[in-house]
């Protein structure tokens, strides 16, 4: 990467507030424009907040110093001039994107690199008209991205290969894994794997062969364990004596006779009911919030512990 060490976040939601503390935690500073007055107000106490957590559970030292990289704007092209990358954490709608996308091309530097956190929209659909098209791209995050640090790196058909290259780079060295993708696809890698993961979750309620708890504690309890450190390849190459080809000659008749072909449809109205009567009457609606912080408590320590064994990418 270049040696200007300034980045921006555009759009400072969810995602995007997270993403300020990725680059401002490896050093960069961090401008950030959102054009909600509430939002604005909110990120510096938010920020404070969440970095004495981060030291709290051993992941930063100086949450001062990381604070102080971080300014907020009202103005986006205050907050973009000059520097080498853009995160773009708007609204995940064509229209939020276009706009934004066509507001960022009229104002960046030659050298500036844009990627959107788009959980779905792929590039094409919002960057065709940019005049620099070939520097902008997907990056997109998993929520929260100062804990959890991977990033699917996706081009759009007329992403320049080098600027991929550059953003790649940069995940590197601020610490987060990127996942390049070769081009598009509907739900990147991401969302396709836990698509299918949801898909089969939902059928297997749906058709009352286990509870929606039970469902949940086989991956929490079980599957999950180890896909907290390792992939699904991993996984079944360490359980067969031989590896990977030794699984396969002993198991793969048995999931050929379990994959759901063609896909099943959108989930229906009446199994989302129940499920959601189910989960609420575990944890009531006002409780969400006070579990979302328990969440991201035990991700923090989780990214702790990798850190200090080393997995943290
Ligand atoms: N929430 C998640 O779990 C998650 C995970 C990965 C990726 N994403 C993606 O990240 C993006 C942001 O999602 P979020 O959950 O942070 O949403 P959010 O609603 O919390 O934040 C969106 C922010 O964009 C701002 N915004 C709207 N118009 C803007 C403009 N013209 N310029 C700058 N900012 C503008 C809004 O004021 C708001 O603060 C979406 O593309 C989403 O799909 C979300």
């Amino acid at each position: 990467m270049s040696n200007i060490r300034d980045i921006a976040v555009v759009g400072a939601g969810l995602v995007g507030s997270g993403w300020a503390l990725v680059f401002a935690r490896a050093g960069y500073s961090v401008r950030v424009y959102d054009p909600s007055d509430e939002i604005r107000n909110r990120i510096l106490p938010w920020a404070k907040e969440s970095l004495s957590e981060l030291e709290n559970t051993g992941l930063i030292e100086d949450p001062q110093a990381i604070l102080s990289k971080i300014t907020v704007h009202d103005r986006m092209e205050h907050a973009v001039d000059q520097v080498v990358y853009v995160q773009e954490s708007v609204f995940e709608t064509v229209a939020a994107k276009t706009e934004v996308s066509l507001a960022l091309d009229a104002v960046i530097g030659p050298d500036t690199l844009v990627g959107s956190s788009s959980s779905g929209i792929p590039a094409s659909r919002f960057t065709s008209e940019c005049k620099n098209r070939g520097r902008f791209m997907i990056a997109h995050p998993v929520n929260p991205p100062h804990l959890v640090p991977v990033v699917e790196v996706v081009p759009a058909p007329w992403t320049d290969g080098d600027a991929v290259d550059r953003v790649v780079e940069l995940m590197h060295e601020i610490k987060q894994v990127p996942v390049r993708l070769t081009r598009e696809i509907d739900g990147f890698v991401l969302n396709r794997l836990q698509g299918v993961l949801l898909n089969e979750a939902w059928a297997l309620y749906e058709e009352g062969i286990a509870s929606l708890a039970d469902i949940d504690a086989t991956i929490a309890h079980g599957l999950g364990l180890r896909w907290s450190f390792m992939g699904p390849f991993e996984t079944i190459d360490l359980n067969a004596p031989g590896g990977i080809d030794d699984y396969a000659a002993r198991l793969r008749d048995l999931y050929a006779g379990m994959v759901r072909i063609p896909p099943p449809g959108a989930w229906s109205d009446d199994v989302i009911r129940k499920a959601a009567e189910e989960r609420r009457a575990a944890l009531p609606a006002d409780s969400l919030a006070d579990r979302r912080a328990w969440r991201d408590a035990i991700l923090g320590r989780l990214a702790a512990f990798k850190k200090s064994e080393h997995l943290s990418g």
